[in-house]
């Protein structure tokens, strides 16, 4: 039986006889949290390392509002998690395409294609970019996803249900989704464990930020589980009187939500993205933007 912690969501394979009793307490070999299955028993039961599950943690990238960064945070942040030897899938899951061609790659193929063809090989449209790097990609034929299956029932969990089959073979997945709020962000927000809300200091991506925070409280209430989030202030200007207004707002607003990390305006990105490459393989060590992901990525891993 499978069993999350309620802290950290890190799965257990919990053997059926521990779970005999009609309560039990169980103790989170990660977080060390104790908590409640349903138990008379008075000591916990410890959870060793060995009974973790491998799964990826998946985690969706949400802002409806445009171009506050959701794509770069998605490649950049991919690349330096890859770079710390985490086994990492992006996911484009935008019909536009925007990471699949920042990586270079033609718009051939994509999810849709596997969903209606009925294949079960998820991994076959899986592309290999570089160490530990991987793309699921998106093309046009995605456009078809609303218009056929948007009535289905279920049809929010198309990516959860494929993604589930192949979460060994990742440390994280990285969801891209686009300014809107329907079919591919709702599937990306179903299938995360996390979700990280891009944001510009700035009054309407500020905005943005509230109506996902409605989204996931929706999703909380409707499918009884929590679903964690942090704000990411990103292509932050120092030198603009009224970004600092809002960003004492946004800290106000979201408190311990934000990370600590800022991902300040650096034109490498976009010379970067030209290159098809995320900013840790253009630019060197020194460069503003490779320190901020890295810091990024060590602040994912450790709060995850
Ligand atoms: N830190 C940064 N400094 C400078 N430019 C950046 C930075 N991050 C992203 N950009 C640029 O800002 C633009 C918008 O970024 P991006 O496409 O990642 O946003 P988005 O939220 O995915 O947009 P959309 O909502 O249209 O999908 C791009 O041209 C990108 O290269
Ligand atoms: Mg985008």
């Amino acid at each position: 039986m499978i069993i999350s912690c309620d802290k950290c969501h890190t799965r257990y394979k919990v053997k059926p006889e521990l779970l005999n009793r009609p309560i039990v307490k169980l103790k989170c070999s990660h977080c060390q949290h104790i908590f409640i299955v349903e138990t008379h028993k008075e000591s916990a039961v410890e959870l060793h390392k060995n009974d973790i599950v491998n799964q990826a943690q998946v985690i969706a990238i949400c802002n409806q509002k445009g171009g506050v960064a959701k794509t770069s945070t998605c490649i950049n942040l991919g690349a330096a998690l890859a770079e710390k030897n985490k086994r990492v899938l992006l996911v484009d899951f935008d019909v536009l395409a925007n990471l699949t061609l920042s990586l270079g790659y033609d718009k051939d193929v994509s999810f849709y294609q596997l969903v209606q063809t009925g294949q079960d090989n998820i991994a076959s449209v899986i592309k290999h970019y570089s160490k530990n790097l991987w793309l699921l990609p998106s093309n046009h034929d995605m456009n078809l996803f609303p218009k056929y299956y948007m009535q289905k029932k279920g049809f929010e969990l198309l990516l959860k249900n494929q993604l589930k089959k192949i979460s060994k073979d990742y440390d994280y997945i990285l969801i891209d989704t686009p300014p809107s709020m329907e079919f591919f962000t709702l599937n990306g927000l179903m299938a995360a464990d996390l979700v990280i809300v891009p944001t510009q200091c700035e009054y309407f991506s500020m905005n943005g930020v509230t109506e996902v925070e409605k989204i996931i409280k929706t999703i909380e209430e409707k499918y009884h589980y929590q679903l964690p989030y942090h704000v990411l202030i990103n292509l932050f200007d120092s030198s603009n009187t009224a970004a600092k207004v809002i960003f004492n707002q946004l800290n106000k607003q979201f408190n311990d939500k934000i990370y600590k990390t800022i991902i300040e305006i650096d034109n490498k990105i976009q010379e970067a993205q030209i290159m098809h490459k995320p900013v840790i393989n253009y630019a060197g060590d020194d460069c503003k933007a490779v320190k901020q992901y890295r810091a990024l990525a060590k602040e994912v891993v450790t709060t995850s």
